[in-house]
C-alpha cells in the first residue's frame, strides 16, 4: 500500500509522533509512506514528498510538524475537492491519514461520505475541543506551558499588589484556561462557556482583597465574550473562524478590572508559545498510540473512522462524530476550579 499523511489547521506539539508511529508500523507490513506538505493544500497542488526512516528521526520530541500545516480548505478552493481526487490517485496512494482538528478533519468526513475517500483520521487541537475522544494530543503540553506561565505570574504578581490577567488560547471553549488555571491555582476563570458578567468578576477579585490578599490571578480564554463591538473581530479564515487573539480580550479586561478596582493591573497573552517546543510525555505517548491505531485502521481498510481515547483505551469513532459538535467544558469542571475563585 502507499499510505499518505497530512497534517492540518494549527500546529501543536505531538504531530511528529504520530508521523512516526504511522509511518513505523506502515514500514513494517512493507507499505510506502508518502508525506503531502501543508495538509489539505499540499493535495490540491500536489505538493507530496516520500518518508523513509532517515525522514523519521529524531521526530518523537519534536515540536511542529514536519509536514509543514495550513488552513486551506479544499471546498473553499475552485476545482479543490476534484484536484485532491486527481492528486490521491495520480499518486497512486490508497489510504490517507489525516491529523487535524474540527476543521481538517471536517473535510476528511466530507471526502468520506461524498466520495468515498479513503481516509481515516487523527484528532489533534491544543483547544481538546473535539468531540468523540476524551482528550486531543497537543492540549496537555499547552496547558503544562500556561501553568507554568501562571506559576512565574504568581511571584511577580505578589511582589507588586498587582492584578494578573492571563489570555489563553482555545477558541470556543475554556478548556485550557480551566485546566491551565485549576493548576496554577487562579482566583479568577473566565471562560466562554461560563459566562460571569465583568462586575461579579470584579466582586470575587475584591472580595480576595478583602481578606487579605493584594494580588490576584485571573486567567480569561480568547473565546470569552465580553460585550460590545470589540468582540467582533475582522478576519475570518477559509473555515469561517475569525481570528480570536484580534479581539484582545485579556487587554480589555485588565482595563476594566483596573479602572472598576482600583487595582494595578497586568495583563500577558500567552498566544502562540502554546503550541511551540516539545510535547510533554503525556502527549508523546498519546499521539504514538493514535498514530499506530491509524495505521491499523488503514490495514484493515476501515476508512471514515478517527483514534480516539476513551477512559485509558484506544478505540477508534465514525469521523463524523469528532466534529458534529464542539465538546465544551462541562459544569463540574468548572466547579473544581470555581471552589478558589475570590
Ligand atoms: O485551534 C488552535 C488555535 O491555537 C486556537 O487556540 C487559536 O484561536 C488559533 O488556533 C490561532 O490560530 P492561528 O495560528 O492561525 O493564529
Amino acid at each position: 500500500m502507499k499510505v499518505g499523511v497530512l497534517t492540518g489547521g494549527g500546529d501543536c506539539p505531538g504531530l511528529n509522533a504520530v508521523i512516526r508511529a504511522v509511518a513505523r508500523r506502515s514500514f513494517v507490513r512493507g507499505h510506502e509512506v508518502v508525506g503531502i506538505r501543508e495538509g489539505w493544500r499540499g493535495l490540491v497542488e500536489g505538493r507530496l514528498e516520500p518518508l523513509g526512516n532517515r525522514e523519521i528521526n529524531g521526530l518523537l520530541p519534536r515540536g511542529g510538524t514536519i509536514l509543514g500545516t495550513s488552513r486551506t480548505n479544499p471546498y473553499k478552493v475552485d476545482g479543490g475537492v476534484e484536484r485532491v481526487l486527481e492528486t490521491f490517485e495520480r499518486e497512486g496512494l490508497d489510504a490517507l491519514v489525516a491529523i487535524g482538528g474540527e476543521d481538517t478533519l471536517g473535510v476528511a468526513t466530507g471526502l468520506y461520505a461524498e466520495h468515498d475517500f479513503p481516509v481515516v483520521g487523527v484528532p489533534k487541537t491544543i483547544d481538546n475541543d473535539l468531540s468523540a475522544t476524551d482528550y486531543t494530543f497537543g492540549f496537555d503540553t499547552a496547558v503544562f506551558i500556561c501553568t507554568e506561565a501562571i506559576d512565574r505570574l504568581h511571584t511577580t504578581a505578589e511582589s507588586h499588589n498587582r492584578v494578573m490577567v492571563v489570555e489563553v488560547m482555545g477558541r470556543h471553549t475554556g478548556w485550557i484556561a480551566v485546566m491551565s488555571g485549576i493548576a496554577g491555582g487562579a482566583d479568577m476563570i473566565l471562560i466562554p462557556e461560563q459566562p460571569v458578567s465583568i462586575d461579579d468578576a470584579c466582586k470575587e477579585i475584591q472580595r480576595r482583597h478583602a481578606r487579605g490578599k493584594d494580588f490576584s490571578i485571573v486567567v480569561v480564554s480568547e473565546g470569552y465574550e465580553l460585550g460590545g463591538d470589540d468582540d467582533q473581530a475582522a478576519e475570518v479564515d477559509e473555515f469561517g473562524h475569525i481570528r480570536l487573539s484580534e479581539r484582545g480580550v485579556g487587554a480589555r479586561l485588565a482595563q476594566e478590572i483596573e479602572q472598576r478596582t482600583g487595582f494595578e493591573t497586568r495583563v500577558t497573552v500567552l498566544g502562540h508559545v502554546q503550541r511551540g517546543g516539545s510535547p510533554t510525555p503525556r502527549d508523546r505517548v498519546l499521539a504514538t498510540r493514535y498514530g499506530l491505531k491509524a495505521a491499523d485502521l488503514v490495514q484493515e481498510g476501515r476508512f471514515g473512522r478517527m483514534a480516539a481515547l476513551h477512559g485509558d483505551a484506544i478505540v477508534d469513532v465514525p469521523l463524523e462524530e469528532a466534529t458534529s459538535e464542539l465538546k465544551t467544558v462541562p459544569d463540574d469542571w468548572f466547579e473544581v476550579a470555581r471552589a478558589f475563585f475570590g
